[in-house]
C-alpha cells in the first residue's frame, strides 16, 4: 500500500481470543487427557463456541461467553466420543482461563504504549474472563479500554458490538484499527467500517465474501506499520 492510500488510524482495538490469547494452547492439556485427540478437540471446541455465539445472538438468547465456552467443550467431547467428567471439564476450563499469549504480543503492546497509541480490546469474552486472561498475561498496564460484548448482550458480528469501539474511543470506526486473527471477525469489522488488520497466523484462506481486510499479515507486529514512530 503506498503512502497516499495508507490508512492512518488513531487507536487500536484487538480481538482477544485467537488474537492476543492462543485458544489452541488448550490442545496440549486435551492431548494429555485423550492422547491422539487433543488437536481435534481444541478445533471443534473453538468452532462450537463461536457457533453458539451466533446462535444465541441471532435468537436473542444471550448468555456469557464463559458459559458458551463450557457448552462448546461439552458438545465437542460428546461429538468426538471422548469421556469428560466434571474434573476433566474443570481442568480444561481452567486452562481456558489462563491461555498463553502469543510470543510477539508484549513487545507490540509496549511499542504502542511508547508511541502513545491507545490500545484496547473488543471481545466476545465477558468482563470477568477477560480480566483474568489479561492479568495472567501481565497486560494490565498495556491495555485500555476493555470492551466486552456483554455490555450489549449480543456477539460479534452484530453491529451493536462493533459500535462499542467508536463510542468508547470517541473516534469514527475508520480511525480505529481493529485487529483480529479470526478471518470472519476481520471481515465483520471491515463491513462495520473499521480499518482492519487480519493476522492470519495459520496461513488459512480468506473468507470468500468479496471483502478484504485493509491489510493481512502473519504476525501481530504488522500493527506497528500503521503507527510509524514520530
Ligand atoms: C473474541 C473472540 C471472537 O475474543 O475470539 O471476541
Amino acid at each position: 500500500m503506498d503512502k497516499l492510500t495508507q490508512p492512518t488510524p488513531d487507536a487500536v482495538l484487538f480481538d482477544a481470543y485467537g488474537t492476543l490469547f492462543d485458544v489452541y494452547s488448550v490442545a496440549l492439556a486435551a492431548e494429555q487427557m485423550w492422547p491422539g485427540h487433543g488437536d481435534a478437540l481444541a478445533l471443534l471446541w473453538r468452532d462450537k463456541q463461536i457457533d453458539y455465539t451466533r446462535l444465541c445472538s441471532m435468537s436473542q438468547q444471550y448468555r456469557p461467553f464463559w458459559e458458551l465456552t463450557r457448552a462448546g467443550l461439552r458438545f465437542a467431547a460428546l461429538k468426538l466420543g471422548l469421556p469428560l467428567d466434571r474434573a476433566g471439564e474443570d481442568r480444561l476450563m481452567n486452562e481456558y482461563r489462563h491461555l498463553s499469549a502469543f510470543p510477539e504480543n508484549r513487545e507490540v503492546l509496549q511499542a504502542l504504549a511508547a508511541r502513545g497509541v491507545r490500545a484496547g480490546i473488543l471481545s466476545n469474552g465477558d468482563p470477568e474472563m477477560l480480566a483474568v486472561a489479561i492479568k495472567s498475561a501481565g497486560f494490565q498496564d498495556l491495555i485500555a479500554p476493555v470492551l466486552s460484548a456483554h455490555a450489549v448482550q449480543r456477539f460479534k458480528t452484530d453491529a451493536a458490538v462493533y459500535q462499542l469501539g467508536p463510542r468508547a474511543l470517541g473516534l469514527p470506526a475508520k480511525k480505529i484499527l481493529f485487529v483480529s486473527s479470526n478471518g470472519w471477525d476481520a471481515i465483520g469489522a471491515t463491513w462495520f467500517g473499521y480499518t482492519t488488520l487480519w493476522v492470519n497466523r495459520a496461513g488459512g484462506p480468506i473468507e470468500q465474501l468479496d471483502t478484504a481486510p485493509t491489510r493481512t499479515a502473519s504476525s501481530l507486529r504488522a500493527v506497528l506499520d500503521f503507527f510509524p514512530q514520530p
